[in-house]
Parts: structure tokens; C-alpha cells; sequence
């Protein structure tokens, strides 16, 4: 542990810090990768048609990601506080307000909405470690699968256990510290899912559709962008990169002071996407192959898909548990993620220890995860909004909440913090890639959220 300070008058973090830069970004790279780039974001770009869809949601990663990322850390490690807290803090500092705290406890309450459901998928991937240890994929077909998923989800009693356990696991997880356990874990997590993937892609080159799976996902065709799924590709960009909400703010309250923010988040954000854009390179041409609609797949795409492919091919049985198992470790470092804005603010506020933080913090989210849980059998016809309880949530927290949120942090580094104050922390007061970096977030981010939100709601019909 290093005191991460080289100013005398700075700020300490309360939590203690990341050892290294290194494994900064191994924290960040597990908080962002998760079920978003595997699970989500394959079924997203096949529900709004791929190629048009994967090209804005690349505009949105770059263009208005990455300087929130920027904008995030930096907030993050100028307050070294919980994100409330910072908020109000450097809220008071830089404008004398200390409102902005609001932004932080919206965050909070962002990442107890999404791990609620989170954690329910989350547990239906370790239900599938076991399902493909038992050979249940081996000759299925696409229909079988199909029953598999729907029996798992289908039963309040199946799924809430998996929820149970998952939550559990994050729970000890945040409750022991994560500075030993979870830099481990994410140092042999990353990569093995990389290689994991790899193999897949091997597969799924030799499918015969792997032409016509990339013609999907690459191929623009600007008729099928509607407002809607405008915003879904925003909304996906920031749940992917998990900005917006406060986890990379809380992250970056513990970072050295000496560790470079930019290239740190360009580190991140490449990772991020290469592994999304990975998943769609083996789940479409699989889909395709199996005479399947990538559009009408849905959120149990990789729950139906993958198990195909493992079902046929050579060492099936050993790639199949190990994929899910790797994913359910990925959903692991994000749920750790989620959780950290509020421990933080639990135990600076009411100045228990952390694993009582984590132990109430985690209650809340559990039961509310029952929504989730419900909305796949008895509450799947009741319909409020965009559909199920799920389906809500859902809507709200990644279209919604995380767009918001990033829109308050990007103008608040960019117009409210002093020009100093970020040049610090960026340490590049003249360089080109802090005049970039201030241009994005004070006028291209903002304005893009804007427009994507107005878009949404049909004002440019
Ligand atoms: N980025 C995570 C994923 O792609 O699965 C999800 C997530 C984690 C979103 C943390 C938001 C967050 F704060």
C-alpha cells in the first residue's frame, strides 16, 4: 500500500489504496467487465439489428464514455471520499454548492437497483456451471435449451437460490476487504476469459456463418435506428464501462495520487469493448448457424446459444462449465463494484465496520432482487412500464439513471471544477490530450446525452 499522496494539503483515501496502477486497471477492467459485455450487449445489438446499432454504441463507448471514465476518476480521487460525499465536498469547494451530493446518493441508489438483478442472473450462470457439468447440453436441441432456461427462471424456489448464493458470495466478498481476494481473482479472471473466448471463436469461425455473423454485427443499416434504440446504445455504453453511477468515482477515491487517469481509462475502455465485440464475434455466427433469429433472441441469448455450440463441440464438456463459471467470476467483480459506493458511504457515515456495511447494504439489495426473480414466473404478466419488474428496472437504471448521472459528473468536471482543479488531476495542464479531454466533457458528452434523450422521447419525429 503506498500513501497516494504527493501534495502535502491533499486528501487520503479512508479505505486505504490500489498497490499499483496495474491493479487499478485489473479493479476497473473486472468492474466493467461483466454480464454487460457477454450477456447484454449481444442480445441488445440482435434485438435493435446489429450493425447500425454496434456503430453507435462504438461512438457512445469512445465519445462519451471515456471522458465520463476520465471525469469519474478524477471527481473520485480529488474527494477520496464516498461519492455522496465527494460530491458535497468538492460541490461545496469548487461552487459552493453542496446539492451536488445528490448526484452521488442517485448513484447509490443506481447500484442497488442494478445488482437487485444483477445477482439473479448472475446466479443463473453458476446454475449453468452445473447444468453443463452434468451433460445437459451435450446433443440439445435448440428447443430443449430453450425449456432449460425457462424451467431455471421459471421456478422461484431454482432461481432464488442462485440469487441467494450469489448474493452471498459478493457479500463476504465486500465484507472481508477486497484488496487481496479480489486483485487475484481478477488478475486470473481476465485472462482466462479472454482464452475461453478465444477457443469459442474458433468454433464459431468453423461454423459457416461466420461471414454472415460479422455482416450482422458490422453492417450498418441506418432504416432499423429508431430513438429508442439510440438511447439503448447509450444506456449500453454506459452500464458496460459501469459510469454514471458512482462505482468508478468510489475506485478512483483509492487511487495514487501519481497513477496517469487517461491512460488508465483508455486502458479500460479498450478492454472493455474488445470483449464485448468478442462475445457478438462467437455468439452471431452460432445463431446463425443454428437457423436462429438474432433479432427475436432476447435476454436468454447466451443462456440458449452457447450451450448449442457446447453441445457439439469437441471438449464441449470442459469449455462449457468453465465459460459460465468465468462469466459468474466476471459478474462477480461488477457486483463487487456495484456495491462499493454505498459500503463506502455506510461505513463513513455511520461509522460501522465494513462488513456490517456490507452485510445491511446487501440485505436491501436481496430482497429487492426478488422483483427480479418474481418477474420470470408469478409476476411475469404483470406489465407496469417497459414490461416485467425486471424489464423496468432495467430501463431505468441504464437508460435512465446512468446516462443522468454521467451527464452531472461530465458537466460538473468540465464546467463547475475549476480548470485548475481537473488540470491537477490530470496532470497535462497544456497537452493535447487534456484540451481533448476538456473538450469532450464539457460540450461533446453533454450534448450527446442531451440529444439522445430528446431523440428518445420523439422530439426531432
Ligand atoms: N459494467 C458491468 C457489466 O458490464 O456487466 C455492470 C456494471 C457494474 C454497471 C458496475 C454499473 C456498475 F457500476
Amino acid at each position: 500500500m503506498t500513501d497516494g499522496t504527493s501534495g502535502g494539503e491533499r486528501r487520503t483515501s479512508l479505505h486505504g489504496f490500489w498497490s499499483s496502477r496495474f491493479t487499478f486497471i485489473l479493479a476497473v477492467t473486472g468492474a466493467a467487465v461483466g454480464l454487460g459485455n457477454i450477456w447484454k450487449f449481444p442480445y441488445i445489438a440482435g434485438q435493435n439489428g446489429g450493425g447500425a446499432f454496434v456503430l453507435v454504441y462504438l461512438l457512445c463507448v469512445f465519445g462519451i464514455g471515456l471522458p465520463i471514465m476520465m471525469s469519474e476518476i478524477l471527481i473520485g480521487r480529488r474527494g477520496r471520499r464516498n461519492p455522496i460525499a465527494t460530491m458535497q465536498l468538492l460541490g461545496e469547494e469548487e461552487s459552493g454548492s453542496r446539492a451536488w451530493g445528490l448526484v452521488g446518493v442517485m448513484g447509490v441508489m443506481g447500484g442497488f437497483l442494478i445488482l437487485s438483478y444483477y445477482s439473479v442472473i448472475a446466479g443463473w450462470t453458476m446454475a449453468y456451471v452445473v447444468k453443463a457439468l452434468s451433460g445437459a447440453f451435450a446433443g440439445a436441441s435448440p428447443e430443449a435449451l430453450s425449456d432449460q432456461l425457462d424451467g431455471l427462471r421459471g421456478s422461484v424456489l431454482q432461481s432464488g437460490f442462485w440469487h441467494t448464493l450469489f448474493m452471498g458470495i459478493t457479500v463476504s466478498l465486500v465484507a472481508l476487504g477486497v484488496e487481496r481476494g479480489l486483485e487475484r481473482a481478477v488478475t486470473f479472471m481476465v485472462p482466462a476469459l479472454v482464452v475461453i473466448m478465444l477457443i469459442l471463436l474458433g468454433y464459431s469461425v468453423t461454423s459457416g456463418q461466420f461471414g454472415a455473423g460479422l455482416e450482422f454485427m458490422f453492417q450498418p443499416d441506418f432504416s432499423r435506428l429508431t430513438g429508442d434504440s439510440i438511447l439503448a446504445a447509450m444506456g449500453q455504453a454506459f452500464f458496460t464501462l459501469s459510469v454514471g453511477m458512482g462505482s468508478v468515482m468510489a475506485y478512483g477515491a483509492y487511487l495514487p495520487q501519481e497513477t496517469s487517469i487517461t491512460r488508465t481509462s483508455i486502458a479500460v475502455v479498450s478492454a472493455d469493448t474488445a470483449i464485448a465485440i468478442l462475445a457478438g464475434m462467437v455468439i452471431f455466427p452460432i445463431i446463425l448457424s443454428n437457423g436462429l433469429d438474432p433479432t427475436q433472441a432476447g435476454m436468454g441469448l447466451i443462456f440458449k446459444t452457447l450451450p448449442l455450440a457446447f453441445g457439439t463441440m469437441t471438449g464441449g464438456v470442459v469449455f462449457g462449465p468453465l465459460f459460465f463459471l468465468l462469466l459468474g467470476f466476471a459478474a462477480l467483480t461488477s457486483a463487487i463494484s456495484l456495491m462499493e459506493p454505498a459500503v463506502a458511504w455506510v461505513v463513513e457515515r455511520w461509522h460501522i465496520s465494513r462488513a456490517s456495511a456490507a452485510i445491511t447494504v446487501g440485505s436491501v439489495v436481496y430482497i429487492l432482487g426478488f422483483a427480479t426473480v418474481l418477474s420470470f414466473n408469478v409476476l411475469s404478466g404483470f406489465t407496469f412500464w417497459q414490461g416485467t419488474l425486471f424489464a423496468d428496472i432495467d430501463y431505468l437504471t441504464a437508460n435512465i439513471m446512468l446516462p443522468l448521472g454521467g451527464l452531472f459528473i461530465t458537466v460538473f468536471a468540465g464546467w463547475v471544477m475549476c480548470r485548475n482543479s481537473t488540470a491537477d488531476e490530470l496532470d497535462e495542464h497544456a497537452g493535447p490530450t487534456y484540451r481533448i479531454w476538456r473538450f469532450l466533457a464539457q460540450y461533446i458528452a453533454p450534448a450527446a446525452v442531451v440529444v439522445v434523450f430528446l431523440n428518445s422521447i420523439g422530439v426531432f419525429d
